[in-house]
């Protein structure tokens, strides 16, 4: 059993340099962070290999040569590298998840190639893949790959991990594909985001844009439950920690030391984009030695920007202003022995970038937006005297964790300009402080970390699945219900509505009982063994236009109001309902601030419904809902019972558990079903004995036996049981 990598870029790539090829270690957060993962064992890592090839021969010497190093190369021609690559992945996708819409561009064109590519990746895994292997996709490039390897593969095990930002709502419902990537990122068991604020965006698009039922974290959709969760990723510390202990780095700061004398470094690294502030960076840096000439001669700006994805137009926009912005700057204020900007537009060697970290007495990282940020993690590892000051963006994901770097709004230039003053000036206790607090942060959530508690929740939402498979009533659990239910003599078979018997409706007027539910009752009630008990929150009167000609016991209103098939309706004894004045007072104050929202009068209780409120809103007035009225609920001897899109709040003795029991102690009965969706039919399923079939609608956690997915499922059982019963006799 292995675990397959899949990304875009392979962490080595492949370039010509006149007929021979170079193999060099590819940049950015992603292939410098798994690095040093994909080689333990007989794990592999497939991707591209970031060069051309068309020939059959080409293509098989470099997959024989990455095969050697665990990696598995997937080749992509011109046309995909300018349409799904610099396209749809870096022209659409990019600009949009980091908050630069107006970037974005929308052509069919991208899109038909990002599903193409997309596929061929799909294609790619499946020759190498075995039973038992686990596929981790990583990033926004393959959003598709794991619906496609879940459509061929039902049951195989999907990771997938969004190494940049996830945009609000707001944002991701501009790309016109949205729906199509959101339903095939669902196709992995376990979503990982660098932050909490991916996790919470990911869910409000999911949930609005599909049909998915969210319980927490947790997703349902299609029949399956996917988690969403936040990883911080996190860097290889000891490397860095070796590294700037090592004699080849030692003596590349001392000859770094030389060059630069006595001026202080402020240290900047980032790959060429315009989520990075760059520009905005160098203008910080302008005011600074324009503002205070006494730091002339006396700092200098070490930037490296590494080159990516320059043929995209912005990209290629960006370096020429950066180009310019510096020029103008050292031309400036350069002096015969002094540049103020070091500029340089390559990459360099890992050994390098460890001599320039542990060299830099600032580092300035101030992108405008990013997923995480490994630089600045790769900075703090590397102080190992702990001294040396990080001036870190708050749009960036490491910000969450180093909140102890000096942490500044990157388009605020004035907030940035003065950071950099302070960190040069900043005490060596101070500096100490600040830095140690964050080598502990950057050492215990290191890679190894990220992955073992990644691997280790992915291992668990299967098991969760499982547990979730064997509760669902399948074809065996069917039957076996089956046969208790033909060989028992007096049934009770209590059924909650609304969720239950028919779908959720938006206007509770609408989910008024169909043909085939009357018919499946009335086969149910054609059997003499059987006792049909609707339990239901509804109001006696409506459920009595409905039902009250059938021969069927009705419980109303939670068990405020009762019917048996050949009586009338009875109340429970002593309730009262003065209550109800002063809580829908209340009420009424959040009808009046919830659009949407109403209030339910029911004899013995009030309910406040939110199905019809904007999506999260109506969450959040009913969590403040709850808040305010938990104190005067428990005064008065009432209970408050959060619902699906409701709140009821009704007096303690109204109880579907209780009345439940009840009508079973005046009724003997050898087979007991009972069916519900909602929190009050969890009263129910705790109140009647074990034997009896508990099956809860639209959801495993319950302490329901068993579960069923929808009215549809619901309607499919009993209509097995009444067939079966006639087929027995
Ligand atoms: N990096 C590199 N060579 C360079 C400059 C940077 O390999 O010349 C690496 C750097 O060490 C870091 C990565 O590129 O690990 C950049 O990752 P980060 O998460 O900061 O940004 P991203 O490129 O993913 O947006
Ligand atoms: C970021 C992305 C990675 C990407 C890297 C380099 O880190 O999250 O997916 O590989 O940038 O970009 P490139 O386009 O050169 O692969």
């Amino acid at each position: 059993m292995k675990t397959i990598i899949v990304s875009n870029r392979l962490p080595v790539k492949i370039s010509d340099n006149n007929g021979e090829l170079e193999f060099k270690q590819s940049e950015g957060g992603l292939a410098t962070g798994l690095g040093s993962i994909y080689r333990q064992g007989d794990n592999m890592w497939l991707g591209w290999p970031g060069i051309e090839v068309a020939s059959e021969d080409g293509q098989r010497e470099i997959t024989s040569r990455l095969g050697a190093m665990n990696l598995y190369p997937v080749f992509l021609t011109q046309e995909e590298i300018n349409l799904y690559y610099e396209g749809f992945s870096n022209e659409t996708l990019w600009p949009v998840f980091h908050y630069h819409p107006t970037y974005a561009r929308y052509e069919q064109s991208y899109w038909d190639s990002y599903v193409e590519v997309n596929r061929k990746f799909k294609e790619a895994i499946f020759q190498v893949a075995e039973p038992g292997d686990k596929i981790w996709i990583h990033d926004y490039q393959l959003l598709l790959l794991p619906g496609m390897i879940r459509a061929e593969q039902p049951d195989i095990t999907i990771g997938f991990f969004l190494h940049i930002p996830f945009p609000s709502y707001e944002l991701f419902r501009l790309i016109p594909w949205r729906a199509e990537l959101l339903e095939n990122m669902l196709g992995a068991d376990l979503l990982g985001f660098h932050t909490f604020d991916d996790v919470r965006h990911f869910i409000s698009s999911v949930t609005r844009i599909l049909p998915v039922h969210s319980y927490g974290n947790e997703l349902n959709y299609d029949d399956r439950q996917a988690v969403a969760e936040p990883f911080p990723m996190g860097i290889d510390d000891k490397k860095f920690e070796d590294l700037a202990q090592s004699e080849l780095v030692l003596e590349s700061v001392a000859t770094l030391k030389e060059t630069f004398q006595d001026s202080k470094m402020i240290l900047s690294i980032d790959r060429l984009d315009y989520s990075k502030g760059i520009l905005q960076r160098l203008q910080a840096f302008d005011i600074l030695l324009q503002s205070n000439p006494e730091y002339i001669e006396k700092v200098v700006l070490y930037m490296i920007v590494v080159p990516s994805r320059d043929t995209v137009a912005q990209y290629k926009e960006l370096r020429d202003e950066i180009d310019k912005l510096v020029g103008n700057i050292n031309s400036r204020y350069r002096t015969l022995n002094w540049t103020p900007v070091n500029y340089y537009y390559r990459s360099f060697p890992v050994e390098m970038l460890s001599a320039l970290y542990t060299m830099a007495e600032v580092c300035l990282i101030s992108p405008m937006r990013d997923g995480m940020n490994l630089v600045c993690k790769e900075y703090v590892a590397s102080r190992t005297n702990n001294t040396g000051v990080l001036i870190l963006s708050e749009m960036a994901g490491a910000a969450k964790e180093l909140i102890d770097a000096v942490i500044v709004n990157p388009n605020n230039v004035g907030e940035v300009y003065r950071a950099m003053i302070d960190a040069l000036n900043m005490s060596l206790e101070e500096q100490e402080r600040r830095m140690r607090a964050m080598r502990e942060v950057v050492s215990k959530f290191n890679i190894r970390h990220w992955v073992k508690i990644y691997m280790d929740k992915l291992d668990e939402v299967k098991q969760m699945q499982d547990s979730m498979q064997a509760k669902h009533i399948g074809p065996n659990g069917r039957v076996y219900i089956e046969n208790e239910y033909i060989h028992a003599r007096r049934r009770a078979i209590f059924l909650d509505y609304d969720g239950t018997l028919v779908g959720f409706k938006s206007n509770i007027d609408m989910a008024m009982p169909d043909e085939d539910l009357y018919d499946i009752l009335e086969q149910l009630t054609a059997d003499p063994a059987n006792n049909i008990v609707i339990v239901s929150g509804r109001k006696y009167q409506t459920l009595e236009d409905w039902f009250g000609r059938m021969p069927i016991d009705i419980i109303a209103e939670h068990g405020a109001w009762q019917k048996r098939k050949d009586g009338d309706w009875q109340k429970l004894p002593g309730l009262y309902n003065q209550w109800k004045q002063e809580i829908r007072t209340i009420l009424e104050t959040y009808v009046d601030r919830t659009p949407g929202s109403f209030i339910e009068e029911k004899s013995y209780s009030l309910v406040w419904h939110y199905r019809k409120v904007e999506e999260g809103l109506g969450e959040l007035r009913a969590n403040e809902l709850m808040t305010t009225l938990r104190f005067i609920t428990a005064d008065k001897g009432l209970q408050m019972l959060p619902g699906n899109k409701v709140i009821e709040i009704k007096n303690v003795e109204v109880n579907k558990g209780k009345v439940s029991l009840s009508w079973l102690d005046n009724n003997e009965c050898d087979f007991i079903m009972a069916l519900g969706d909602d929190h009050t039919d969890e009263d129910m399923f705790k109140a009647l004995p074990e034997s009896a079939f508990t099956i809860k609608i639209g959801s495993n956690i319950s302490s329901a036996r068993f579960y069923l997915r929808d009215y549809r499922e619901v309607r499919r059982l009993l209509r097995s049981l009444t067939i079966r019963k006639s087929l027995s006799a």
